[in-house]
């Protein structure tokens, strides 16, 4: 037996509980107050002029029957009310809550599950990603868990990758796609706002458009160069092409994380860039990110001979 969790903000909880336990005492009062006897002396009085139709009304009090099928509902209420959580303030004596009870129901599917997810721990990633009944669990997880930022075509959209181009900011290897899953990735790009001028930004900007064939100025190009160079090779390479330690995309394949227009890649070098991949090991655990880097890693194995890009 867990505690229940009262998930009413304390002012609606007091609200509830008073107005409970005053209907209830109300209840009790009218009962109460119709069951009494009327003493043998004074004959049941006429009740007003409550006569009609040669029916006259008296004040007799309710019949036993009823009143007692009402003072049951009563007490079931009372007993309800110790076990239950009804009145909001107090968890009820069996401490039960719908919480608890979602809890425990995802425990019993996780219970029926988990063995059969487990048991693909013991093949890696990429002989799981030639199994056709784990895919389809993977692509299950995915449409689940991954949709919201990635798509459910997996082709993500501005600052989300596409995950099947065969194009990785990171490494796209079975394993290191389930290290990117497992524990998350944060492309961290510094704005270099402070340290270079408007006029060079738009040079450097100019010369990274080249790098992928992009029509560009090419006097501006020539002088961004240096500041290519100087600056930028550190992350993305002396010839552009990126690098997957630090999630630093290829600038010469044409492919966009966000997009491929002077004025994006200004932003970049403004603004700075930081995109995010939550980590998912304490949410999934392992043998669902498992399944998750062999559906991703087939995926996309699939999908590259179609891909322009490379
Ligand atoms: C909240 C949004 C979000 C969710 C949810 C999310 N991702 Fe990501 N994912 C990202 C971002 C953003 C990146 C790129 C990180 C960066 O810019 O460095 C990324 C990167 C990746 C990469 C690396 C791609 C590459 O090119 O190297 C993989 C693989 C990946 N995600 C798989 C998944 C899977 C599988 C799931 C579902 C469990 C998932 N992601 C859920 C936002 C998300
Ligand atoms: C400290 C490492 C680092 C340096 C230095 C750096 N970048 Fe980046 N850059 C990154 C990372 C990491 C990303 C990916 C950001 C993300 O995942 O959100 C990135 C992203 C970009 C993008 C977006 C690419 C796309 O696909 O949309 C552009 C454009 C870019 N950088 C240009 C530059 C230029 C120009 C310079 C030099 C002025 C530069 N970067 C210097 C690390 C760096």
């Amino acid at each position: 037996m867990s505690s229940a969790t009262n998930t009413l903000p304390t002012g609606w909880a007091w609200y509830v509980a008073i107005l409970t336990v005053l209907s209830l005492l109300w209840c009790l009062w009218i009962l109460v107050n119709n069951s009494k006897k009327i003493e043998p002396k004074d004959q049941p009085e006429l009740h007003g002029q409550n006569v009609w139709d040669g029916l006259r009304e008296y004040d007799n009090p309710l019949p036993k029957w009823w009143s007692n099928l009402f003072y049951i509902t009563v007490i079931f209420a009372v007993g309800y009310l110790a076990l239950f959580p009804g009145l909001a303030i107090l968890p009820g004596y069996l401490g039960w809550s719908s919480t608890d009870r979602y809890k425990k129901e995802v425990a019993e599917v996780n219970a029926e599950v988990d063995p059969i997810f487990n048991a693909y721990l013991k093949q890696d990633v990429a002989t799981v990603a030639n199994d056709k009944g784990a895919l389809q669990i993977g692509g299950r997880l995915f449409q689940t868990y991954c949709v919201q930022c990635h798509g459910s075509d997996m082709r993500g959209s501005k600052g989300f990758p596409n995950l099947v181009d065969a194009d990785w900011l990171y490494p796209g290897t079975p394993d290191a796609i389930k290290t990117t899953i497992m524990d998350g990735r944060v492309g961290a790009m510094p704005s270099f706002a402070g340290q270079l001028k408007p006029e060079q930004i738009k040079d450097v900007s100019q010369f990274v458009l080249t790098l992928s064939g992009r029509s560009a100025s090419k006097d501006a190009a020539l002088r961004g160069e240096e500041t290519f160079k100087q600056i930028c090779s550190a992350c993305h390479g002396a010839s552009g092409k990126g690098n997957v330690a630090l999630g630093a995309p290829n600038l010469t394949d044409d492919v966009w994380l966000y997009s491929g227009t002077a004025a994006a890649i200004e932003e970049a070098v403004v603004k700075g860039r930081a995109g995010v991949m939550p980590a998912q090991k304490d949410q999934l655990g392992e043998a669902r990110v498992h399944l998750l880097a062999a559906y991703v890693y087939a995926q996309s194995r699939e999908a590259a001979p179609k891909t322009p890009a490379q």
